[in-house]
């Protein structure tokens, strides 16, 4: 296993759409092994491989990082970031995955990303998605996903269209993401 580079705005490798999963095999599984660990070291709770430069429509996602320090990736609605109590992990890895019904009903979340590092912005979408994907045999699965869940995994999914959360944001609101996040890096 190892920890991989997450790539970061504007790198143009996180504007292209990745290519469905073919081979369900050990490069794959070693894929994931490494974005798992690259997910918890950052820490975030969900990662896309285009995001560690992989164009291939893979996720990962675990909403119970258990790092007592961690902060989920996109915070509650109330925009506060909640402090978690070490928890199991709970790994979760979707190939191919795809939206079947996504509810009429929107919820906001205030989201963060790995690849917009220090920025947080309200983002509606759907509030209930129902979702098919393939385990890392390449068996289709399916479940019906709502709250946390649900607002990750569209999140995670955007990135296989390479489409950021800030670009659900109006372009005044993007720009000024990414000029508080030029400012950032150049104090750091
Ligand atoms: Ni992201």
């Amino acid at each position: 296993m190892a920890i991989r580079q997450i790539l970061e705005v504007p790198d143009p490798r996180l504007k292209v759409v990745s290519e469905p999963v073919t081979q369900f095999d050990d490069e794959l599984r070693a894929l994931v092994d490494d974005m798992f660990e690259t997910m918890y070291d950052a820490p975030g709770i969900g990662l896309a491989a285009i995001q560690v430069g992989v164009p291939k429509r893979l996720l990962v996602i675990d909403l119970q990082p258990d790092d007592p320090d961690a902060e989920p990736e996109p915070c509650d609605h109330d925009g506060h970031h909640h402090h978690h109590q070490p928890t199991k992990k709970e790994p979760r890895v979707f190939v191919n995955p795809e939206i079947l019904e996504p509810a009429e009903e929107l919820a906001t979340y205030s989201e963060g990303c790995l690849s917009v590092p220090e920025i947080y912005a309200d983002v509606d979408r759907p509030a209930r998605c129902r979702v098919r994907w393939q385990d890392l045999d390449g068996q289709f699965q399916e479940e019906e996903m709502e709250g946390l869940m649900a607002t990750c995994i569209q999140h995670e999914m955007d990135h296989l269209e390479g489409i950021l959360f800030i670009d659900h944001l109006s372009r005044l609101k993007r720009q000024m993401a990414l000029k508080k996040l030029d400012k950032l890096r150049k104090a750091a």
